[in-house]
């Protein structure tokens, strides 16, 4: 995982919009969010994470041969994050593309990853949830600014012999709920559109109905995890911890009431990065391997809720794949890797503005000798 390094408090928000710590905590469970930095961007936090899960995957970015980016604050419709980041990696025999499920999008990506993988057409994959939230938040509007943060996650798939991985999964779409949560941009239905649309949303900015939203996914969350779990044929007493999206922690208690769970089996970790959208489930993820709460073998499931409406729910089996030893020099050499992505784009840039230069004096220098025979054919001087 990669946050940034600024932490806002909910008393950093009371100082913006109407609001209080107080309301905060008991509405939501959120205490404080990181906020990225001028130079922080969503490929930047995901280059992060993806070389973090690398590193403890002890992989080199030339054996992957897909990078996924679910998110839903790209720097550009495209070129997409995920071949920024592809190429900031040095995955030279990587494909990449960005998937778009809001806050169920990291489910989504890892499903794709792991049926590709199963399916024998890649065998190794880096999927990456990674949010810039803070750019596309109404900073006036109290019922969605004090909710989000942002943040990155990631995890390597790999083909292996042994039995687990991602044994179900269930992922779901009601696009009649579209108008519930949204950010409006530039698409390519309207160019022209106004800074203000006619239904009151703000262009770039996201809105939301929070009650709607809330019902929803109370609702999706219980009846999805069941779902993913009776396709892998297991009950919710074989789960050792469900992961699910950061959102708010009375949408987890209600959730956990319907599945008539203890909370203690839900990962919480909202009170310090708030709803980080795609990324919140494996920043949970992370926290919760460092806990020491994951063990191989142990089945986890992740579920995700969010605009689109969409949700998706995923039973795992957690497992590193057979330790094969530890290559000494992978350290160095995917260090090497980025550093030399870093120089082959500059030499890719240059080389392009030298050949785009040379071609700008070419015709020029056409014209005039042509003038100059001209000339030559007038005697003129
Ligand atoms: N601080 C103080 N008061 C606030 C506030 C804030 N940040 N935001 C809203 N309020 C006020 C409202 O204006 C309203 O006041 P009113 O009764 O005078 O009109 C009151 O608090 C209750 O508002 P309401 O929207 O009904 O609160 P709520 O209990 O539903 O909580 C959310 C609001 C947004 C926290 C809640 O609806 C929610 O979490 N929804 C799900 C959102 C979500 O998770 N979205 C992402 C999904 S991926």
């Amino acid at each position: 995982m990669a946050v940034p390094e600024k932490v806002l408090t909910n008393d950093d928000l009371a100082a913006i919009v109407e609001t209080t710590d107080e309301w905060i905590v008991t509405r939501t469970g959120i205490r404080e969010r990181r906020i990225a930095s001028e130079r922080e961007t969503t490929a930047t936090l995901g280059l992060k994470a993806a070389q973090r899960a690398l590193e403890i995957a002890d992989m080199l970015p030339a054996d992957l041969d897909m990078v996924i980016v679910a998110t839903s604050t790209p720097e550009n419709i495209f070129p997409s994050a995920a071949s920024l980041i592809q190429a900031w990696l040095g995955a030279n025999k990587a494909g990449a593309f960005d998937l778009s499920a809001a806050c169920s999008g990291f489910v989504y990506a890892v499903n794709m990853a792991a049926q590709a993988i199963r399916s024998g057409s890649i065998k190794t994959a880096v999927v990456i949830g990674a949010e810039t939230m803070s750019r596309i938040l109404d900073w006036q509007d109290r019922g969605t600014c004090i909710l989000f943060g942002d943040g990155a996650g990631a995890v390597v798939l790999r083909a292996s012999g042994t039995p687990g991985g991602v044994l179900s999964a269930v992922l779901r779409s009601d696009g009649t709920g579209g108008d519930l949560l949204g950010i409006p941009t530039v698409g390519s239905l309207d160019m022209h559109v106004p800074d203000t649309l006619p239904n009151g949303h703000k262009l770039h900015k996201m809105h939301m109905n929070g009650s709607e939203v809330f019902k929803f996914a109370t609702r999706v969350i219980a009846e999805s995890v069941h779902q993913a779990l009776e396709m892998a044929n297991l009950s919710v007493r074989d789960v050792k911890l469900i992961v699910p999206h950061q959102a708010n922690t009375r949408i987890i208690q209600a959730a956990a009431r319907a599945l008539k769970l203890d909370e203690s089996l839900f990962m919480l970790n909202l009170d310090k990065y708030g709803n980080t959208s795609s990324a919140s489930i494996p920043i949970a993820l992370c926290e919760a391997v460092q806990q020491g709460k994951v063990q191989d073998g142990d089945h986890l499931v992740f579920v995700g809720f969010g605009g689109g409406l969409t949700w998706a729910s995923m039973v795992v089996q957690w497992g590193a794949p057979e330790q094969e030893e530890r290559q000494r020099f992978n350290r160095q050499r995917r260090q090497l890797s980025y550093v030399g992505a870093y120089w082959r784009g500059r030499l890719a840039r240059l080389s392009r503005q030298v050949a785009e230069a040379i071609a700008r004096i070419r015709p020029e220098r056409g014209r005039m000798s042509r003038l100059r025979r001209r000339l030559d054919s007038y005697d003129i001087e």
